[in-house]
């Protein structure tokens, strides 16, 4: 059992390490949990993305420290995990929230690029629940926070490898909560709809892949055999976005997720994503197949 009761008779404060605190949803849930008197790790990979987050830290007066991380570099996560064991000697949360996702067809996207992927999205909070839990289990309490998303729990065309690193991500926190349950520790899952952050200006398309846009003219279209639907995708992602959930929304329900007696193991966030996965809930694979294509291709 966790062992929180102890921890707010003596008013501790808490610990909490989020990655990919440069911007979007990282940014927000940092400044958040600082907010609420959680002493709180914003890591970043670049260090000269820090200046917004320290300047409303200072003049808020926050428990907030900026520290360099880049979830793919084990030596630079060990290097984070030792500094905030040495200052606080403890960590009650880790949110993994580091994340980009690379656009392409699956026949047009490199194995070297699919790879890179899984090594941010999936491996590099391997990495991190792997260094966070020893601790977490001495102190029989933790809450390890994933940020998945509504593509950890549907299929979406032209990003399988993105789709494909968050089922992985689903997989391995559905597994995981079993085994560190009676230590107090919950793994929780966030899935949000489409939020308006950095992520589409962070997209990466893949080298090879080849759209109506950047493709020579030359070229017959059965040698361009996914141009179109590629070009509308990516045509469609900006309008959507520009219409998407305000990252402040992911904050409040990871907030939730860490502040709550008793925590549930999936939070979905935005109306899209709750509305899609009820219509999931109550489709036929066919028919969700066909609302998926009309939904996501459209530039609304
Ligand atoms: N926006 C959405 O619609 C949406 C929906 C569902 C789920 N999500 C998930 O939410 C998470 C945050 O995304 P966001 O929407 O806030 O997008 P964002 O604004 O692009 O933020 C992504 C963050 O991840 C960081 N990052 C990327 N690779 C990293 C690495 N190797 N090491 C450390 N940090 C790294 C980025 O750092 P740099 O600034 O250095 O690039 C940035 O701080 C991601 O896991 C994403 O999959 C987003």
């Amino acid at each position: 059992m966790e062992n929180d009761n102890s921890d707010s008779r003596t008013k501790r404060r808490k610990i909490a390490l989020i990655t990919g605190s440069s911007s979007g949803i990282g940014f927000e849930t940092s400044l958040l949990l600082a907010r609420n008197g959680i002493y709180t790790y914003a890591t970043m990979r670049n260090l000269s993305k820090s200046q917004e987050i320290l300047d409303i830290t200072k003049k808020e007066c926050l428990p907030l420290k900026v520290l360099t991380l880049d979830v793919t570099d084990e030596k630079l996560i060990q290097k984070a995990i030792d500094m905030v064991m040495h200052e606080q000697n403890r960590i009650d949360i880790l949110v993994n929230n580091a994340g980009y996702s690379l656009v392409g067809a699956l026949e047009q996207i490199s194995m070297d690029e699919i790879k890179e992927e899984f090594e941010t999205n999936f491996f590099g909070i391997i990495k991190l629940i792997q260094k966070v839990l020893p601790q977490m289990r001495k102190q029989r309490s933790g809450r390890i926070i994933n940020i998945s998303s509504l593509a950890g729990r549907i299929g979406l065309p032209l990003v399988s490898a993105y789709v494909s690193s968050k089922f992985a991500l689903e997989g391995l926190s559905e597994s995981l909560k079993y085994e560190v349950q009676d230590f107090g520790i919950h793994v929780i899952l966030i899935e949000p709809g489409v939020i308006k952050t950095n992520f589409i200006k962070n997209l990466k398309i893949g080298k090879q892949v080849i759209t109506s846009e950047n493709g020579d003219g030359n070229t017959s279209s059965a040698d361009l055999p996914y141009a179109e639907i590629t070009q509308k995708r990516i045509s469609a992602f900006k309008p959507r976005f520009e219409k998407g959930s305000s990252p402040k929304e992911v904050a409040d329900t990871i907030l939730e997720a860490v502040t709550s007696d008793k925590p549930e193991f999936r939070y979905i966030v935005g109306e899209d994503a709750s509305k899609l996965m009820d219509i999931r809930k109550n489709t036929s694979d066919e028919e969700f197949g066909k609302i998926v294509m009309n939904s996501v291709l459209e530039a609304r």
